[in-house]
């Protein structure tokens, strides 16, 4: 079954809205996908797999606890410091859970959030090494990141799955970072106004292929 890092060219780039989404794809397509945001940072704005659960409706055991969670909304490594904390890498790198399904897991913010005062998330996802699904922007700035985030990726042999865009369709900058990048793009994931279950998944569909997403032997018997 699958398994993908979702990450992004920065916080607030829409992998949480994306992660809901996969899953909907997912479970149409009968993968049982669960979800795993190892470090949450911010309980007061919020906390990722809740929004994941409303959005989906999926039951509880698809939703794996967090190993660290964090008071403030500030990168790992200085929200662990403030609640006297340290995350230990060696730990999350262990504790990948076995599920019978798919998994997803949530990164924080981008690719070189500090998770320790010595190690980045990019360390954590090379130790894993599971394919990572960039999302990015799709609007001014956009193909800057996404190539320097690609970059990033590449220098450390991570295996990248493919980008998703969230946001107002812009073809030329797709078009224009799958020139520069040579990289799969997944799809673009467009703003939805009612952000709820059934929306999610019809923008989904619209927009990706769920056999993108799904190993070979499963796409041809679905
Ligand atoms: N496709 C979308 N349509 C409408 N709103 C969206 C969409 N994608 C994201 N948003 C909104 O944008 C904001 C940021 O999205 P999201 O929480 O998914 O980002 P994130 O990359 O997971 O952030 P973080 O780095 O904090 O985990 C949220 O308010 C979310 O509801
Ligand atoms: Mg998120």
């Amino acid at each position: 079954m699958s398994r993908f890092i979702i990450t992004g060219t920065d916080t607030e780039i829409g992998k949480t809205v994306f992660s809901a989404a996969l899953m909907l794809g997912l479970e149409s397509a009968g993968a049982s996908p669960h979800y795993w945001k190892p470090v949450q940072s911010g309980v007061t704005e919020g906390i990722d797999t809740h929004t994941v659960k409303s959005l989906t409706k999926f039951d509880k055991e698809r939703f794996l606890a967090e190993s660290y969670v964090f008071s403030e909304s500030l990168s790992p490594h200085r929200a662990a410091e403030l609640d006297e904390k340290t995350i230990d890498i060696n730990h999350l790198q262990n504790d990948m859970p076995e599920v019978s399904g798919s998994l997803i897991i949530e990164g924080a913010g981008g690719l070189m959030v500090p998770l320790t005062r010595e190690n980045l998330y990019i360390n954590l996802f090379k130790k894993w090494d599971i394919p990572v699904i960039l999302c990015a922007r799709t609007g001014l700035g956009t193909i800057n990141h996404t190539l320097l985030s690609l970059e990033a990726l590449w220098s450390r042999k991570i295996p990248v799955h493919g980008i998703a865009f969230v946001g107002e369709r812009n073809a030329d900058n797709v078009k224009t970072i799958g020139q520069f990048s040579g990289t799969k793009i997944l799809g673009t994931l467009p703003l939805i106004e009612d952000l709820n279950r059934e929306n999610l998944k019809e923008a989904f569909d619209v927009h990706f292929d769920i056999e993108d997403f799904i190993p070979q032997d499963m796409a041809m018997a679905s």
